[in-house]
């Protein structure tokens, strides 16, 4: 008889089949089927980009006329492992912090995109108050990013952690998007306070 696997075990052995370095593609996937968010010849930034199944996805998604940039602090795991990175030729990876003063001189930044994507999450300390005002931190920088580099009509995705200020942030979000939803994926673990907003159609 075959063992009933929890969600956990399920999106992390179906990662491991599909090659990607962690499961949090299958959230990216669900929205991105639930949403059509993104096309052939792109162009994506993805926030809080390591270890890279995001970056993988949307480099497939966005074939070899797009274009995808990745930023995280820290390095993509074959470079902490010492090894050569092996990214898609149309995906950049850059070591930067997205809170540091000097993120907006990367030259990077000063092109346009169609689609902004940020799963970045704070180092968790089990204290909620204080991990939900890390998240709340990181997703009000990821917001002031697209709102600086996204094409007119471009989208934003963002992983939130439930808590104070949440309602407001989303209210500011929906200043500048036409269309925007709360979002669940099924990958995420039960118990896990983080949502994602989805947001299409910037009106600067
Ligand atoms: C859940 S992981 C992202 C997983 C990634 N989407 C994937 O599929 O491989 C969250 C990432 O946010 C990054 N992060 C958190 N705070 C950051 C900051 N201030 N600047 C840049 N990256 C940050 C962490 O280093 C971590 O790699």
């Amino acid at each position: 008889m075959k063992p009933i696997l929890s969600q956990h075990d399920f999106y992390t052995r179906q990662a491991r089949a599909d090659h990607y370095p962690a499961r949090s593609v299958y959230k990216l996937q669900e929205i991105d089927k639930e949403f059509g968010l993104v096309k052939k010849g792109d162009k994506v930034l993805d926030l809080g980009a390591a270890p890279g199944s995001w970056l993988i996805f949307l480099s497939d998604r966005v074939g070899k006329s797009g274009k995808v940039v990745g930023i995280d602090m820290v390095d993509l795991p074959a470079v902490r492992q010492g090894l050569k990175i092996d990214l898609p030729c149309n995906a950049v990876f850059i070591k930067k912090d997205v809170l540091g003063g000097d993120l907006f001189a990367l030259p990077e930044l000063h092109e346009k995109y169609n689609l902004v994507v940020s799963d970045l999450a704070p180092h968790t300390t089990g204290v909620h108050f204080k991990d939900a005002a890390d998240s709340l931190e990181l997703s009000k920088r990821a917001l002031e990013i697209a709102k600086n580099i996204l094409e007119e009509g471009g989208h934003f995705v963002c992983k939130i952690f439930e808590g104070e200020g949440v309602v407001e942030f989303i209210k500011e979000v929906g200043k500048y998007f036409k269309i925007f939803k709360r979002f669940r994926p099924k990958a995420v673990r039960k118990g896990s306070k983080e949502f994602y907003l989805v947001a299409k159609n910037y009106e600067s």
